[in-house]
């Protein structure tokens, strides 16, 4: 039996003991980042609300800028300091400055940076992890810039700001939307989202170089390239007009042909013509990230949206499982105003899956435009474009276009470099007409061996390994 005045009194000494050991340890002393915040905001920042908005991690760069644009600003003084201590990532700032009284955590240290990509070999450096520390006129704010994800999911920039009040905060952070807007660093680039290869998510934004291909490069039947101009930069060139007469300027324009026909090509024309447009490119799984070019779009037109090979995701399904891919993006294009000076551009060799889509979802596409094989007109200019013709007189120029019939554009810039290539292994020193019927019986033989492999398999014999 245990005797219970035997235990009670054990249990009162053991109390005692414990608390002699806690009066023992001094209390922590608050860190130094306590009382910065304390001395440059005037009051206790234990006591002050902090107002906290999330922008998409790849918005990095564009947060940095909207800060330094409003950092200088006439009124405005500010100091940028590091915050350090293990953990820091796992608290929001109110956290931190509370550990930082209470428990002595978290203290005034180095600023964290990372190298983010702005434009084609441009780079800048933003703060991953900084406090500043900002006066305008008689306002206080300590506003904590981040790369985080503590709140959960997918990697975010994180403005937290310190104010005297929740609406003073909820002002600057209107304040860095504007200044995004106006200084966002994708204006007028070529850009493409793609899938990030480290988890969910949109990775960081990749920067192209505009292309330039004259439209006297783009081979294609006659009034074709003409109405896709027209469509496209057309609407854009008269946007004023348009508008004052109650016309939409959002457009949807689908070109569809065999692979090779030079779908891209025309693209690539287009980018190049419509120089002041932001850009973005989406190919096949990238249509997954729709809403964020429309999002995009939406804040820095004009804009060109540009869906490469729309087939790949006729029937993928991503975020719902009722609704194809396709079918979101199509519901995307529907979200944007019409009055944004907005146009899509999409590409497929299968109209046919895309087809049932657009039947279903009327008025998002203006034009669909076939790039078809070319004609015998379309491989003469094909020749000569591609410098084969240089080579040929009349006659076997025609005796080429005559075998070729059939043959995609992108056959006659392959057979151009085959016949020069023949001619110089050859050691030949000029490129003449039996190189390039030689170049292209070869091309011809590789595009049958091609066309062949492109069978449908033999379905596994159960049982038996599949190689
Ligand atoms: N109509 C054309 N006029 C001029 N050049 C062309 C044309 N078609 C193809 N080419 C040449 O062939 C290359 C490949 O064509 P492109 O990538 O535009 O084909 P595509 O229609 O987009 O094919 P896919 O359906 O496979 O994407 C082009 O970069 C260009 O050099
Ligand atoms: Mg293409």
């Amino acid at each position: 039996m245990i005797d219970e005045p035997e235990v009670r009194a054990f249990a009162a000494q053991f109390r005692a003991f414990l608390k002699a050991i806690e009066e023992s340890v001094p209390a922590p002393k608050p860190t130094r980042l306590h009382q910065r915040l304390a001395d440059h905001l005037g009051v206790d920042p234990t006591e002050l609300p902090v107002t906290t908005e999330g922008f998409p991690a790849y918005d990095h760069a564009n947060v940095q800028a909207a800060m330094d644009a409003y950092l200088a600003g006439d009124e405005v003084n500010s100091d940028l300091v590091g915050l350090i201590g293990g953990g820091r990532d796992h608290h929001n700032f109110a956290d931190l400055v509370n550990n930082a009284r209470r428990q002595g955590q978290f203290d005034i240290g180095t600023v964290d940076y990372t190298t983010v990509t702005v434009g084609v070999g441009r780079e800048r450096a933003c703060v991953s992890f900084g406090l500043y520390l900002i006066s305008e006129g008689d306002q206080r704010l300590a506003v904590l810039m981040r790369l985080s994800n503590y709140r959960g999911g997918a990697l975010e920039t994180l403005v937290e700001v310190m104010a005297a009040s929740t609406e003073a905060g909820q002002a600057f952070l209107h304040r860095i939307r504007a200044e995004i807007v106006k200084h966002h660093i994708c204006r007028g680039q070529v850009l493409s989202f793609e899938p990030w290869e480290y988890g969910a998510g949109m990775g960081p934004l990749r920067f192209h170089e505009r292309p330039k291909v004259d439209a006297a490069d783009v081979v294609l039947p006659a009034g074709v390239l003409e109405a896709v101009h027209r469509q496209i930069l057309g609407v854009a060139e008269h946007r004023e007009r348009l508008l004052a007469a109650g016309h939409h300027l959002k457009r949807g324009v689908v070109l569809y042909g065999p692979p090779g026909t030079g779908k891209t090509h025309t693209v690539r024309h287009l980018i190049g013509a419509q120089r002041d447009a932001t850009v973005i490119v989406l190919t096949g799984l990238g249509v997954q990230y729709i809403r964020e070019a429309c999002n995009l779009a939406r804040v820095i037109p004009p804009a060109l949206i540009v869906l490469e090979d729309v087939d790949l995701v006729a029937e993928e399904r991503t975020v719902s499982y009722s609704n194809p891919l396709l079918f979101q993006l199509l519901n995307e294009m529907d979200g944007v105003a019409g009055d944004a000076d907005i146009a899509f551009l999409l590409t497929t060799n299968r109209l046919d899956l895309v087809e049932p889509a657009l039947a279903q979802r009327p008025g998002r596409v203006d034009l669909v435009v076939e790039v078809p094989l070319p004609d015998a007109a379309g491989r003469r200019r094909l020749l000569s474009l591609y410098g084969v013709s240089a080579h040929l007189d009349a006659d076997e120029v025609e005796s080429v276009v005559t075998k070729t019939d059939g043959y995609t554009g992108s056959f006659f810039a392959e057979l151009s470099r085959r016949a020069e290539l023949l001619a110089a292994t050859a050691g030949d020193v000029r490129t003449g007409m039996k190189h390039v019927t030689a170049a292209l019986d070869e091309l011809s033989r590789s595009r049958e061996a091609a066309a062949s492999s492109g069978r449908p398999m033999p379905p596994p014999v159960p049982g038996t390994p599949y190689v």
